[in-house]
């Protein structure tokens, strides 16, 4: 029997395979995920398969795009000692759960959801009235519940789907929770407790369920997670039978929101491929220079003796990210009073965000000559990735009737 004990404080993220990543995605989601990483069991991973329900057309960007962007993440500092890296396809126990999940999935649940429509009004060039792109949202709930996380950081575009795998989760719960004989079951655990820690288990659970009292079920799964003579069976079935289900077979994971980055694309708008304005990971330094050189400033500012305003200009917002108080006031006045150019403002940012990339680049150049290298980070992480979700995929196949030996 597995145990979600020590799971609770599993973090799972993907991310689409289609291209490099760019300075918006190292301060948005790669400081994060390299934040995390230190404090979580982390499971991180290309979602080639993601991919494919919006590319289907294109299959020869996605086999490019996932090995451009696992040197991108572990040139950034993303670290296999520390997280899982793998491929999603490399993991088939997220398209078995999928499949599963998929039977007892309403199809007003998936039609609902708010980027279905979106999506397919934004990305109408590409035929999106498919099945595999409705259940786009369930293959990312079974990406999450196969590992049991805790949390998931996402973009605020991804709550909604979040919600939507915290409903497929209490769903299955609810109907495959109740396993025969189950409040006998319970009453047996706790009479394994003992009688003073089993009134205390059943009043913490009248609050919680009667009253909604969030600090009395934190402290009746402590009370259980104590018991030290308890098998782990009998430790999931009081767990879930404090929330009203039999047993807790998936868990109801938490969006983390991932702060927004504050990097501007070289229009001044938010930095997207798609609206051709970013600054790649693995840009040379004179692709750098030449991309800033020819950015947006102050529209006021037309001539060189023209004043400006700093907080109109996109170019001081890399300054607030990249420059000292003492660079900044330096701007401020010489903008101001017309006495530095836009250029000469500029060159600090251009030799920050050198500077920045430099190991990067460095580390992605090496990583991109040794093949071998990456091809085992993910191999080993497929391998963790698998274990860990079958253990999921073993209740799952159990609850569901499919573990006919
Ligand atoms: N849909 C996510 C996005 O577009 C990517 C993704 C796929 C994901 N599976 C996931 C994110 C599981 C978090 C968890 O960004
Ligand atoms: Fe922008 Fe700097 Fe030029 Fe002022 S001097 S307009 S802050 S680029």
């Amino acid at each position: 029997m597995s145990s979600m004990l020590p799971s609770s404080t599993r973090v799972v993220s993907g991310m689409r395979a289609t291209g490099r990543l760019h300075l918006g995605h190292y301060h948005g989601v790669l400081k994060n995920w390299i934040r995390l990483q230190g404090q979580y069991e982390c499971f991180f991973f290309v979602a080639d398969w993601h991919a494919l329900t919006t590319h289907y057309e294109d299959p020869g960007v996605i086999a490019q795009s996932v090995r451009d962007m696992v040197v991108d993440w572990l040139a950034a500092g993303v670290d296999p000692q520390s997280a899982t890296l793998f491929v999603q396809s490399d993991v088939p126990q997220h398209a078995e759960l999928h499949l599963l999940l998929s039977m007892i999935t309403p199809l007003g649940w998936l039609e609902r959801v708010p980027t279905f429509k979106d999506q397919q009004e934004k990305l109408r060039e590409r035929d999106l009235a498919t099945y595999g792109f409705l259940g786009y949202p369930l293959l990312q709930s079974a990406d999450i519940l196969a590992y049991r996380a805790a949390f998931v950081p996402v973009g605020e575009d991804q709550v909604a789907h979040i919600e939507l795998c915290r409903e497929v989760a209490r769903r299955f719960n609810y109907l495959y929770g109740r396993e025969a004989g189950f409040l006998e079951k319970a009453e047996e655990a706790l009479r394994i407790m003992g009688r003073k820690s089993a009134k205390a288990y059943k009043d913490l659970r009248e609050a919680y369920l009667e009253k909604g009292d969030k600090g009395a079920l934190e402290t009746a799964r402590a009370l259980v997670e104590r018991q030290a003579n308890m098998t782990l069976g009998d430790k999931e079935r009081l767990l879930g039978y404090l929330e009203g289900y039999g047993r807790l077979i998936l868990t109801e994971p938490q969006a983390l929101l991932t702060p927004q980055s504050k990097i501007p694309g070289v229009d001044g708008q938010k930095m997207a491929k798609s609206y051709g304005n970013v600054i790649g990971l693995r840009e040379g330094p004179d692709e750098v220079a030449r991309k800033i050189k020819t950015m947006q400033t102050d529209p006021a500012r037309k001539r060189r003796t023209d004043v400006g305003n700093p907080d109109l200009c996109p170019v001081f917002r890399f300054h607030e990210i990249y420059s000292s108080e003492d660079t900044k006031a330096w701007v401020r006045s010489g903008c101001t009073t017309a006495s530095i150019g836009c250029l000469q403002c500029k060159q600090p940012v251009i030799e920050a965000i050198n500077a920045e990339l430099a190991p990067i680049r460095e580390r992605a150049r090496e990583l991109e000559q040794d093949n071998a290298h990456v091809r085992t980070i993910l191999a080993e992480g497929a391998r963790q990735a698998r274990e860990a979700a079958d253990d999921t995929l073993g209740d799952v196949r159990r609850a569901m009737g499919l573990a006919w030996e």
